[in-house]
């Protein structure tokens, strides 16, 4: 067995790896360079009876104090075009690639399909896990395949579209949590590139002359700059809660009482709502607790002002849930994961 002690870092700080900034320290730390070390350090975890927890970018954790265990932080490298068929172009990257990163670069290599999930933090790996969207995109809508690690079997697996079983911020891997490992994603991006232009905020596009992925991702940019606080400068960790999908007579409801509720109409029938707007509407855009606060620009972020803990953003997720659950009856469902 790989004797890996010497490369475990004791004692090791998280706070500059998680883009809440929460203070949160790992018994050890180890940088996972290359997918092929996953079999031995798993091997030598459990024969020192150590946790193993996996982190990427640590932009949707909300981390605890202690982790009395080894934190092996995804860094694998490397991105490229693995095929091109009639239609589309293959682009294969390693999870611990920088989304934002991967985006830009299948920009400006002419390929378009994910400009309008530019600038989301965190991990190539980490982006299949809650299948990330925004601007009426979401990655399953350029998902090929993945491979991960199934820590049960110890072997390497394939998964496709259907396998994922993505969902609104959901897919297998966060149902299984401590199963698979992603190692890699393959996106199939279009030839016949099309807009996707159905978002508020970029429709005014439509009109414009030269429009290509570069342009739409721009636009995408100042959008998501403008509405968002920037996590390094206002520690946050995004969208905090899920936007609830409710029972249409719900959605009536609380739309005759006030109009202007945003309200998006699924395809099952129900309703999807806005967290954003509920939280502002319990009047708590802006309210602060200790060192974290809800953002005063966007009422679905939780920010750090310094020196959180796990603890402090807890208990303002739970007054939070509690005032919306009072004022609307609805109860919100946190999006990062506690760990
Ligand atoms: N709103 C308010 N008050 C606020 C914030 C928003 O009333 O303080 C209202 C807005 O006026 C708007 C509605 O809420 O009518 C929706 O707001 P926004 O367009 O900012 O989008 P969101 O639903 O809050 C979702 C994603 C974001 C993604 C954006 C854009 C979720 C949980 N969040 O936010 O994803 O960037 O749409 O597509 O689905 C993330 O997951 O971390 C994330 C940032």
């Amino acid at each position: 067995m790989t004797d890996l002690t010497a490369s475990l870092i004791p004692d090791f700080d998280l706070a500059s790896r998680n883009t809440l900034a929460l203070q949160a320290r790992s018994r050890f730390g180890f940088v996972l360079e290359d997918a092929d070390q996953l079999p031995a350090l798993f091997d030598y975890a459990s024969s020192e009876a150590l946790a193993v927890r996996l982190l990427g970018g640590g932009s949707n954790v909300v981390l605890a104090p202690g982790f009395d265990g080894i934190t092996a932080l995804i860094a694998s490298r490397g991105r490229r075009i693995v095929d091109e068929t009639a239609t589309h172009t293959l682009v294969e990257a390693a999870a611990g690639e920088n989304w934002h990163d991967l985006v830009a670069w299948t920009v400006e290599q002419g390929l378009g399909g994910l400009e309008n999930l530019a600038l989301i933090p965190g991990t190539t790996g980490a982006a299949p896990v809650q299948n990330i969207g925004a601007y009426g995109s979401e990655l399953a809508n350029s998902f090929h395949s993945l491979d991960a690690f199934d820590r049960r079997t110890g072997k390497m697996t394939v998964f496709g579209l259907q396998a994922c079983a993505f969902a609104y911020r959901d897919s297998v891997f966060k149902h299984e949590p401590d199963r698979y490992v992603v190692t890699k994603i393959r996106l199939a991006l279009p030839k016949a590139w099309r807009p996707n232009l159905g978002f508020a905020g970029l429709a005014e596009l439509s009109g414009a002359g030269d429009l290509s992925p570069r342009v739409v991702m721009e636009r995408v940019i100042a959008l998501r700059t403008s509405k968002l606080p920037d996590w390094r400068v206002t520690p946050n960790a995004g969208s905090f809660f899920h936007n609830p999908v409710v029972a249409a007579d719900i959605a009536a409801q609380i739309l005759e009482e006030d109009t202007s509720a945003p309200s998006y109409p699924q395809a099952d029938g129900r309703t999807k709502l806005s967290a954003g707007w509920l939280i502002e509407k319990s009047g708590l855009k802006g309210y602060r607790m200790g060192p974290v606060g809800v953002s005063e620009r966007h009422a679905l972020v939780l920010v750090n002002y310094g020196g959180a803990q796990q603890s402090h953003i807890a208990a303002l997720a739970s007054h939070i849930r509690q005032t919306v659950q009072s004022r609307f009856g609805i109860i919100l469902t946190p999006e990062p994961i506690f760990c």
